[in-house]
């Protein structure tokens, strides 16, 4: 079988995890690499036998790609999607799709019309405990969601995290789509789609964000249901779970990772506990790329779209403008 030729763009961490997923998979080939930091793109090249270009649009319009990950800062993505497109490349993006709407709009219509695939980077739908919250909610076993809560903590972020695009809006996103697009994308998942977003915020006294560090946002979905976001970046005691309460009955799952994660299951009378380490899964970002490659070859539409992608961000969006209006927020946004 012929691999499909792929390129990467940005080769920091997430590009690295990325291209140790495709080397993972027998239907591709990393052929090219574009970073603007000379020194990580030559390494990345050397270990992934990738060509390197330091100007992504050169490699686009000569290493003979079909098929390219973006990996750059979120700002960059729109202009980085278009021109893929453009040029008929298919792109797996990472989330956040991009800091706002009007960019993820543009994303999703130059796509389309050139008919290439746009899968993005929503990782959280492969990870264990995710997967299985969401099967358990669409099996229908428990009724109606009514009540999802889901908290993402973390006291901080040094190393990687410092990077000076993390700490303003129109770079990153903010931590609601820049972390929380994944936590906001679950809820979305499990729940269906948001009507109405309102949301409150904090920033820390000695905070470099541009943004609060501290929100909680609910969230009204169609159907009825309700939901919660607590995200935070100054909760030293960090924690990453949630619940979700249905009809028929409740799926708590304290800790999504680490020690003793799992899901504690309360349905009529039957109690349970699943271990996340019970829970076979491929590895998550090996299993996103695979799915895209494959829609590719199948020509089928990727499992999750543009449109997802734009969702996600569109939720963050309407958390902040309720934060700053201190109003209820309805979607669409206009
Ligand atoms: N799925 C996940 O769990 C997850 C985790 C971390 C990051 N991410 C996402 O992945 C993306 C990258 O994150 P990161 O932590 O690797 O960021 P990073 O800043 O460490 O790396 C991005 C790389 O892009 C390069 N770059 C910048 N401008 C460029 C240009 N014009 N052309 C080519 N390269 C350019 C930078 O030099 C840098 O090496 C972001 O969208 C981030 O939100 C996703």
């Amino acid at each position: 079988m012929a691999k499909l030729s792929v390129g990467i763009i940005g080769c920091g961490p997430m590009g690295q995890s990325l291209a140790k997923g495709c080397t993972a998979l027998q239907q591709v080939e990393i052929k090219a690499a574009s970073d603007v930091n000379q020194e990580l793109l030559d390494q990345f090249c050397s270990q992934f036998a990738a060509k390197g270009y330091a100007d992504y649009r050169e490699m686009i319009d000569s290493a003979g790609l079909d098929a390219a990950i973006v990996a750059s800062p979120p700002f960059l993505h729109r202009e980085m999607v278009e021109a893929l497109a453009d040029a008929g490349v298919h792109v797996f993006c990472e989330k956040p799709m991009a800091p706002t709407v009007a960019d993820c709009d543009a994303m999703i219509e130059v796509c389309d019309n050139k008919d290439v695939k746009l899968m993005i980077g929503q990782v959280c739908r492969y990870h264990a405990i995710h997967s299985k919250v969401k099967d358990a909610v669409a099996s229908g076993d428990f009724g109606k969601p009514l009540c999802m809560i889901v908290r993402r903590l973390g006291g901080g972020f040094g190393g990687i995290w410092r990077k000076e695009w993390r700490t303003k809006r129109a770079m990153s996103g903010g931590n609601l789509m820049e972390i929380n697009a994944h936590e906001i994308d679950f809820m979305r998942w499990v729940c269906g789609e948001v009507a109405r977003v309102g949301a409150v915020g904090v920033a820390h006294p000695d905070s470099k964000n541009d943004y609060p560090d501290a929100v909680v946002v609910t969230m009204h979905f169609r159907d009825g249901a309700i939901g919660s976001l607590h995200s935070s970046s100054i909760s030293p005691i960090s924690a990453y779970g949630g619940r979700v309460d249905c009809e028929g009955g409740s799926l708590h799952f304290p800790s999504i990772w680490g020690e003793g994660s799992g899901i504690h299951i309360k349905r009529e009378d039957e109690t349970s506990f699943i271990a996340a380490s019970e829970i076979k899964v491929e590895t998550p970002v090996t299993h996103e790329l695979r799915v895209f490659f494959d829609s590719i070859l199948s020509d089928e539409t990727p499992p999750v779209t543009g449109k997802d992608g734009r969702a996600a961000v569109e939720i963050a969006q309407a958390a902040y403008l309720s934060i700053e209006e201190k109003r209820l927020v309805e979607l669409p946004l206009r």
